[in-house]
């Protein structure tokens, strides 16, 4: 699963398109909509704070992080994804602040960042288990949780899971971010579940 997934996005990245298809409206070369709005619950980074991006595809959301100051490590399988996550870094002087890690998430954090911590963990439109096992084992406290993904609710039932939609094991099912928030302890400060997509904002314990 996790080689194929790693083909097709880096066929995705590759292309003459400019990246993945963003549902928020963005069509690439701008943040995930939701993420930007969580800003004003992004306190201060103290020095060398981290933060967790995981399946980051071209980097945006690592470099809008990068560029409010915390240390970035951000994951990806799709090598194709990370080079431009390279290039986005660079080309924005923030090189060495964004540590791109070529890794498959299906398999849990990467043994190189075991041991990190992270005052923000966000997940872009990605389902994997990883997500709850950074929130578990490598949040700070009060870190926030700031993720997005594809959800069945709102979507077109064409869409839902045939008809050339999503593959149904990316699709959220109704509630479930915020299951993941109470199972993880978590104080849930924006929750929204619509028009195919699910997005939680919330704070660690
Ligand atoms: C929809 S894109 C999201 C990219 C970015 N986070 C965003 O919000 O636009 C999904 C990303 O998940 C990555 N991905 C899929 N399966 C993965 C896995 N098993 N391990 C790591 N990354 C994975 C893909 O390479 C792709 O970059």
């Amino acid at each position: 699963m996790a080689e194929s997934d790693r083909a097709r996005w880096n066929a995705r990245y590759g292309s003459a398109k400019q990246g993945p298809p963003r549902s928020d409206g963005h069509p690439g070369g701008e943040p995930r909509r939701f993420l930007v709005a969580a800003e004003g619950e992004l306190a201060a980074p103290a020095p060398g704070a981290r933060a967790l991006d995981l399946a980051c595809g071209p980097g945006l959301e690592a470099c809008w992080l990068a560029e409010r100051g915390f240390t970035v490590d951000a994951v990806d399988i799709a090598d194709v994804g990370l080079a431009r996550a390279a290039a986005a870094a660079a080309e924005a002087g923030l090189g060495d602040r964004v540590h791109l890690v070529a890794a498959d998430l299906d398999d849990g954090l990467p043994a190189e960042l075991l041991g990190r911590r992270y005052a923000v963990v966000w997940a872009g439109h990605f389902r994997g288990n990883a997500v709850e096992q950074a929130v578990r084992e490598a949040a700070v406290p009060g870190a926030l949780l700031v993720t997005t993904r594809l959800s069945v609710v709102g979507r077109e039932p064409a869409l839902a899971g045939g008809g050339g939609g999503p593959d149904p094991a990316f699709l959220a099912a109704p509630g479930e971010l915020v299951e993941l928030a109470e199972r993880c302890g978590l104080t849930v400060l924006r929750h929204q579940e619509g028009d195919g997509e699910a997005a939680l904002l919330a704070r660690c314990p």
